[in-house]
């Protein structure tokens, strides 16, 4: 560990090129934590340094490059890591029908297997720190299920599966573990959900073709957000929850429609629950 790392309280934020992932590792910095903020262009690497952030590179889907990672950060932050933000992920929109397996192994790759790698080879230096914190970013799309979100639901899904039982498995350990579960929130989210959907499915000749022309509109138009969309900020309030009270919580509803639709699965009987997510994957 460096000299430098004696003295801080480093934070790893994934995804911190725009979004949620940006407004976080600038809040915590700005809250007084060392952010080491990860990123995947050369571009993005200089806008986050003329903010004043350390930048490292890392790309989830690849395997080797999360290894890397894990080592710079080792070197860099050594038992001085305080927190693990996972954060990067991306949504791969389209019908399960649709979805190839590649397709589908790509969302895995990034939004779980990549994170689980970096989680599980940050985890020593978190419990030589002796009050390390593991905040996931999930979804409200980690709850319930939206219709053409299917990969992406089952990624949050299994984010969720494999946080829980992290918590449970890290309860005698000086490492606290929260899930953050925001509803819609402005980013470029839905820009690159956009792409991902362009680039991977092959909707001209889909059963579903009438319906992903109302999807191409919903996903294109990120200056009109839906009804009750909140803000990195609003994420930001219950990242600093998790990090600063001594007994974070296991899981942070952000948004309204989280907690709206987090209720309805308790109280609502399967196919009631049915009705009303498919009528707001309808609005979409
Ligand atoms: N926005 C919402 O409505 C919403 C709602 C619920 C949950 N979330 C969750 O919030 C988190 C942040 O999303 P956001 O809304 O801030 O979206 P965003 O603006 O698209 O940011 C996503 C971040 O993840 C990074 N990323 C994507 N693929 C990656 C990969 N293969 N390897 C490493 N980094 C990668 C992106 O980097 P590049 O710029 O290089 O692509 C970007 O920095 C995600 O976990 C998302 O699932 C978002």
């Amino acid at each position: 560990m460096s000299e430098e790392a004696s003295q801080k309280k480093w934070v790893v934020v994934t995804g911190a090129s725009s979004g949620i992932g940006k407004e976080l590792a600038l809040s915590l910095q700005q809250h007084g934590y060392t952010v080491l903020a990860t990123v995947r262009t050369a571009t993005d690497h200089e806008a986050l340094k003329r903010l004043g952030l350390a930048t490292l590179t890392l790309e989830l889907a690849d395997e080797d490059s999360v290894v890397i990672a894990i080592e710079a950060v080792r070197q860099r932050c050594g038992s001085q890591l305080y927190s693990l933000i996972n954060n990067a992920a991306y949504g791969q929109p389209g019908a399960v029908e649709d979805i190839s397996r590649s397709t589908l192994e790509q969302q895995f790759a990034v939004n779980l297997f990549g994170t689980h790698q970096l989680t599980c080879g940050l985890l020593p230096l978190l419990r030589q720190n002796g009050g390390g914190r593991i905040v996931n970013i999930s979804s409200v799309l980690g709850l319930v299920a939206f219709p053409w979100q299917g990969a992406y639901n089952a990624s949050k899904y299994a984010l969720e599966g494999l946080t829980d039982t992290l918590r449970l498995e890290l309860h005698d350990s000086p490492v606290e573990v929260s899930l953050i579960e925001p509803g819609p929130i402005r980013s470029q989210f839905r820009h690159n959900a956009l792409h991902a959907f362009e680039k991977d499915i092959d909707w001209h000749h889909s059963t579903h073709h009438e319906h992903y022309k109302r999807i191409t509109g919903y996903y294109s138009a990120s200056d009109h957000p839906t009804p009750f969309t909140g803000t990195p900020a609003d994420v930001m309030k219950r990242v600093h929850h998790a990090l600063r009270s001594s007994r974070p919580q296991p899981r942070y509803f952000v948004t309204l429609p989280t907690y709206v639709l987090a209720t309805c699965r308790r109280l609502l009987p399967a196919r009631l629950l049915d009705a009303l997510l498919r009528k707001l994957g309808a609005m979409r």
